[in-house]
């Protein structure tokens, strides 16, 4: 075995191995070694029990070739068979590695159904919450020998800062997670001597970074600021106990349709003062349009008196072949469908930077120390998704694409509504693209 597989585990590496927790968890630090061990325990485990079937994933399919695929084919030249449509590596004893990426949001899904004893993301913080529990659901086996495992490799920062950190370094738990199940093995590249002494300028590289990223990717330190696109956001300021909302304020509601991807509505009302409260929400996936629109109208009691809906403006496009994502018939566009449901709808502003920067003003305090805009506790995907939103790589105004749908929503509504204040300075982004790393850092703070 030692044959093909070259190379000694370093001691952290060797603890990764011998972890047996349901959950164990490799990060910190770049280079420290982190997805060498990945790809190492996965060929180990596959040599090891027969008929084994493993699922390794990264968030996009370039990250994966070069970092896993390529090393893998050679390692493993002559020991298993790549099967490159598959993209699964097969071994003699019946085993099965199967590579596989989660680009986009729905990705998980095609794993619906499927057992795998073993499941590895790499770099987990790509991933957003969502896509790891999914991704739980197929961690499973039958079989008596081996009970099933998943393992994550993880830098701070990116999209899954938040859930990674919970789990493995803030160790809060909710019901059902029970804190024995977690493991975590912090990495540092000091304690990787093969780097080290082919790469010194590796370890320069990043000593040089600014501090915060420095933090990040040298110490490995999760509580430096994690590129969150609204760092104001706090569950203290903002959910508030719900209360009766008197029946003479204004409400409307604003909707982000999506049918393969979520689709969220939310109903807002306004006080005498202008502040916004986010009041109910609703969020499905796959759901057809007039099944949405009946939804929202059965969910909007009788008595209340809904003076708008603003929506996604590509609703007002005419639809052929996406039709069977929404209903309806050919021609019609899915405004018209929800209007003759009874839903008329108001095309919402979708100026992106425009819009996120309202919302920031209506996150930040008025005069009286309280927030313009609160919600109530049940808008849980609203909650959940604002302060996941991350600055975007490319344009450092805009927050990026992903599970942002209940924050659209939430836009597009506060765009209907006047500014909130003189404008608050924008926060320039501390964002920062951790896949760029090992690239020249001169552009990362500047503006
Ligand atoms: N135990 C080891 N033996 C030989 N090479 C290693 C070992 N651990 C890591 N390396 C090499 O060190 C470099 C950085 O490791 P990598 O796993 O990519 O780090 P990380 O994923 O933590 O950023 C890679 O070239 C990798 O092949
Ligand atoms: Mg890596």
């Amino acid at each position: 075995m030692k044959l093909f597989l070259r190379g000694e585990p370093n001691p952290r590496q060797r603890e990764f191995f011998l972890a047996r927790a349901r959950h164990i968890a490799y990060g910190g630090a770049r280079g420290g070694g982190k997805s060498w061990a990945m790809r190492r325990k996965f060929v180990l485990l596959a040599l090891r029990y027969p008929n084994l079937r493993i699922l390794l994933l990264r968030r996009t399919l370039p990250e994966l070739r070069e970092n896993h695929i390529v090393p893998l084919q050679q390692e493993l030249y002559g020991v298993a068979r790549y099967n490159s449509t598959e993209r699964v590596f097969l071994f003699p004893n019946g085993s099965r590695l199967k590579l596989g990426y989660c680009d986009t949001a729905q990705d998980v899904y095609q794993y619906q159904g499927q057992e795998y004893a073993v499941v590895g993301l790499e770099e987990a913080t790509h991933f957003t919450e969502e896509q790891m529990r999914f991704l739980t659901t197929c961690n499973r086996t039958t079989r008596k020998d081996f009970s099933p495992r998943m393992y994550y490799t993880c830098n701070p920062g990116n999209v899954g800062h938040a859930w990674v950190k919970r789990l493995f370094i803030d160790r809060q738990y909710t019901e059902g997670e029970r804190p024995e199940d977690y493991v975590f093995i912090p990495a540092r590249i000091y304690d990787n001597k093969v780097l080290l002494e082919s790469d010194p300028g590796y370890v320069r590289q990043l000593m040089a970074l600014p501090e915060e990223l420095r933090r990040a990717h040298l110490d490995g330190d999760w509580d430096v600021h994690e590129g969150q696109y609204f760092p104001e956001f706090s569950r203290e300021k903002h959910v508030i106990e719900p209360f009766e909302i008197p029946a003479h304020w204004r409400r409307f509601r604003s909707m982000d349709w999506g049918y393969n991807d979520p689709c969220c509505v939310l109903w807002h009302a306004v006080d005498g003062e202008g502040r916004v409260y986010t009041y109910r929400e609703l969020y499905v996936r796959l759901m057809r349009a007039d099944e949405v629109a009946a939804k929202v109208l059965e969910l909007s009691r009788d008595d209340e008196r809904i003076a708008y809906t603003v929506a996604s403006p590509d609703m007002w496009q005419k639809r052929g072949a996406l039709l069977s994502s929404g209903g309806g018939f050919e021609g019609e566009t899915l405004a018209e469908l929800f209007a003759s449901k009874g839903l008329a709808l108001t095309p919402a502003d979708n100026s992106r930077i425009a819009g996120w920067s309202r919302v920031r003003e209506y996150l930040a305090a008025a005069p009286d120390g309280r927030p313009r805009w609160q919600c109530f506790p049940c808008c849980t995907n609203l909650i959940r998704q604002l302060p996941l939103l991350q600055f975007d790589r490319l344009d450092r105004e805009d927050a990026a694409d992903g599970n942002d749908h209940a924050p659209e929503a939430l836009r597009y509504g506060l765009m209907s509504r006047p500014h909130a204040a003189p404008e608050p300075k924008l926060i320039r982004a501390k964002a920062y693209d951790p896949l760029s790393l090992p690239e020249p850092s001169g552009g990362w703070f500047s503006s």
